[in-house]
């Protein structure tokens, strides 16, 4: 018989790591301290809260019987949504590159009683979308960067607040960490990557400091940025640009834009959700010049933001914008 598993022990009354709160990672049977987190406006670990959800299904208006992809299902927020939206009669493709993530929203999603006749999951790279649908989708949604669960696992290397390993992958199991890819780099395309990826003003001087030291924690990287003068904004810049250098997400975001129109149905819908502006001139760029062209009928010419009860009750929201277009009828 399997031995029944034992809780973690946590230092104090409230345990402060994130694999300490074991309450929070099992969200189903600790309802009511979960409630609690939410409530103060704190995402509880391992939890991921999706984003401009009423916008979302606002923008895609996902009808019953509809064939829906979410290219990013991550804690399967919207996914749920949109699933709930389409039936009777339709399904939905969840795609995600995160290995360790999937099969938990997989199976969360079966819980609420998605069954494999309306919902699938396809663990790949939103690049490759098109060779990826069995025919065009009525709907495609897309909520880019990186989840909650990701952010907040120390071990994945994502945030500064704890230590970690200086990693950064969406999926750990191809490309290289970021401390690896720190190693290569001399200080003029570090620097120069700073600026692509993250506009940071101060690129020169934090380059150079983060060379002359060798890091390969995620503490150490912060302590030096912070050596360097930069401040809490400079570091999460940091961060930002070696996790899209990393993840190749600007290659991945472009073919994904310049294939999209191939994966949309005449008169489908599409919906991309940015969270700055390196995303955000990407999206707009490949929308409105499909609107010249003739590929899309009708694009966002306005970007869609949080409400303000969604700013105050959910702070990771704060720099959201989301832009729509819909498929030419021909
Ligand atoms: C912001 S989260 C999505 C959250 C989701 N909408 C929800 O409601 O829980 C982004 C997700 O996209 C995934 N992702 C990022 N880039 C990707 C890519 N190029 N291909 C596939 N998945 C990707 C990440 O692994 C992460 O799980």
């Amino acid at each position: 018989m399997e031995k029944p598993k034992r809780r973690q022990r946590y230092r104090g009354k409230n345990p402060r790591h994130f694999s300490e709160k074991y309450k929070e990672h099992e969200a189903e049977r600790y309802a009511a301290d979960v409630a609690r987190v939410l409530a103060r406006g704190r995402t509880p670990a391992g939890m991921h809260r999706p984003i401009m959800v009423r916008e979302v299904m606002e923008v895609l208006a996902p009808q019953p019987g509809e064939f829906v992809v979410d290219c990013t299902l991550g804690y399967g927020g919207h996914a749920a949504a949109l699933l709930a939206a389409i039936q009777p009669g339709g399904r939905l493709i969840g795609v995600d590159i995160d290995p360790i993530e999937l099969p938990k929203t997989e199976s969360r999603l079966r819980k609420l009683g998605f069954g494999p006749d309306v919902f699938t999951v396809q663990r790949s790279n939103f690049a490759g979308l098109a060779r990826l649908l069995p025919e065009p989708a009525d709907v495609v949604f897309a909520d880019l960067g990186v989840s909650s669960m990701q952010m907040d696992n120390p071990e994945r290397g994502f945030t500064y607040k704890y230590d970690g390993p200086l990693d950064l992958r969406m999926n750990p199991e191809r490309g290289r960490p970021a401390a690896v890819l720190l190693a290569r780099l001399d200080a003029a395309a570090l620097a120069a990557l700073l600026v692509e990826n993250a506009d940071e003003p101060n690129a020169d001087r934090i380059a150079r400091a983060i060379l002359q030291a060798p890091v390969s924690t995620t503490t150490e990287l912060a302590a030096v940025v912070r050596s360097a003068g930069g401040d809490d904004d400079a570091v999460r810049r940091v961060f930002q640009a070696l996790r899209i250098a990393v993840n190749d997400e600007f290659g991945a975001l472009d073919e994904f834009l310049r294939n999209l129109p191939l994966c949309l149905k005449a008169g489908g819908r599409a919906a991309v959700l940015t969270f700055h502006s390196g995303e955000d001139r990407r999206v707009k760029k490949a929308f409105q010049s499909g609107e010249r062209e003739g590929v899309y009928s009708e694009v966002a010419h306005e970007i869609v933001r949080p409400s303000t009860e969604e700013l105050r009750a959910n702070p990771r929201s704060r720099s959201a914008k989301l832009r729509w277009a819909r498929a030419a009828l021909h």
